[in-house]
């Protein structure tokens, strides 16, 4: 079995931030969105794994590698537009030969292991029904907002319907999808969607039209599309919930740690309250300062006379004399300070190499 990882797209509700990077390596609880991926694939045993890239190929490239570092091969198939999900199985075809395959959202990230629902798929492709395709399923309060399954009796999908007005039920898509190579011929037989994008959906749609069989399986664990600012810090923080509480820098005496804290090699935390969930990147500096509950803090960052709490600072970024900083996405190497007003909230989404003078 294969795995194709999409880390394309245009990442438009996450800008500014996309405007210089990739939405998929925004970092959360210290590590890159699309790290967590990688690893779930080699963890379920699928090394041969197909990376889409589009404008933000090189530094996808440069942050991945040949995949060695993961246990991984990985060969990088670029898409020059983001033409939909479908789009990408389509230009994907040598790389995926007649293999089944995984499709996994770069940007979405699971709780559980995903070693559970490839295992399932391979017990069904050798039974007496073999599906052509397996999707992940998730109970969602606001089905209006998702792809939603509509199910037969036997569990087996019968509709998918885009952010449906009247859903059919509660269950979401989740980014990972399994299939056989009868995909190929779905996605070469869809039309674009309104949308102009080659929608997954309508594939997998037509494959139930066509009698083949979609099964899905039920996820219990979290699942979080992390496209948009909100998502992406609830992310950071249910990942930080389960960090290795590890203190590899330098706290003096001045200073207290709470709770589950990471600190990265050579960090220094001075005169300063860290209270966990947090993970502090390495080489950051911390002085007088608070960082509160599900804050990561990248590398290199300065925080000083300051209050963080709830909020992700990229790589050798810098929050100075800024009196409380909440819910907060900052790029990397900006610069926010001097807020010395009121001790109000700012929160805030900086894009890399910005400077916010809040004064
Ligand atoms: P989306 O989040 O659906 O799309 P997007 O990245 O274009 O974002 P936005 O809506 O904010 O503009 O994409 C899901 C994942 O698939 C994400 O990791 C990007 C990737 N993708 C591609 O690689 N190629 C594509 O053509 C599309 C649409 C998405």
């Amino acid at each position: 079995m294969k795995a194709l990882i999409l880390a394309g797209g245009a990442g438009t509700r996450l800008r500014p931030i996309t405007h210089t990077r990739a939405k998929q390596l925004v970092p959360v609880a210290n590590k890159p969105i699309l790290f967590y991926g990688i690893e779930a694939m080699v963890s379920a045993g699928i090394t041969e794994i197909g990376v889409i890239v589009g404008d933000t190929r090189e530094e996808v490239m440069a942050a991945l590698g040949d995949g060695s570092a993961f246990g991984a091969a990985i060969t990088y198939l670029p898409q020059d537009q983001p033409l939909g999900l479908a789009h990408c199985v389509l230009i994907a075809r040598d790389f995926l030969g007649d293999d089944d395959f995984v499709m996994y959202l770069g940007d979405n990230l699971l709780e559980q292991d995903l070693a559970a629902f490839v295992d399932a798929f391979r017990t069904a492709r050798a039974g007496d029904q073999p599906p052509d395709a397996q999707i992940l399923l998730k109970q969602v309060p606001d089905p209006h907002r998702f792809g939603i399954a509509e199910l037969d009796a036997s569990g087996d999908v019968v509709r998918l319907v885009e952010k449906p007005a009247d859903p059919p039920s509660d269950l979401a898509l989740v980014g990972v999808y399994l299939f056989d190579a009868g995909i190929h011929e779905a996605v070469a037989a869809i039309e674009p969607s309104p949308r102009g994008e080659l929608e997954i959906t309508d594939a997998i749609q037509w494959l139930v039209d066509q009698g083949r069989r979609v099964r899905c399986e039920l996820l219990t664990g979290w699942w979080i599309d992390t496209g948009k600012l909100t998502p992406l810090l609830e992310a950071n923080r249910l990942i930080l919930e389960r960090i290795e509480p590890t203190i590899e820098g330098t706290v003096d005496e001045a200073s207290v740690i709470d709770g589950r804290v990471h600190i990265g090699a050579g960090a220094t935390i001075t005169g300063s309250t860290i209270r966990g969930p947090v993970s502090i990147g390495p080489g950051a500096v911390i002085e007088n300062a608070f960082i509160g509950p599900f804050s990561a803090i990248g590398a290199r960052c300065r925080v000083v006379s300051s209050e963080i709490e709830h909020s992700v600072l990229m790589d050798d970024s810098s929050v100075i004399d800024v009196p409380r900083l909440e819910d907060s996405l900052i790029g990397s190497h900006a610069e926010v300070m001097r807020s010395r007003r009121k001790p109000r909230a700012l929160r805030l989404m900086v894009g890399d190499h910005c400077q916010i003078d809040a004064e």
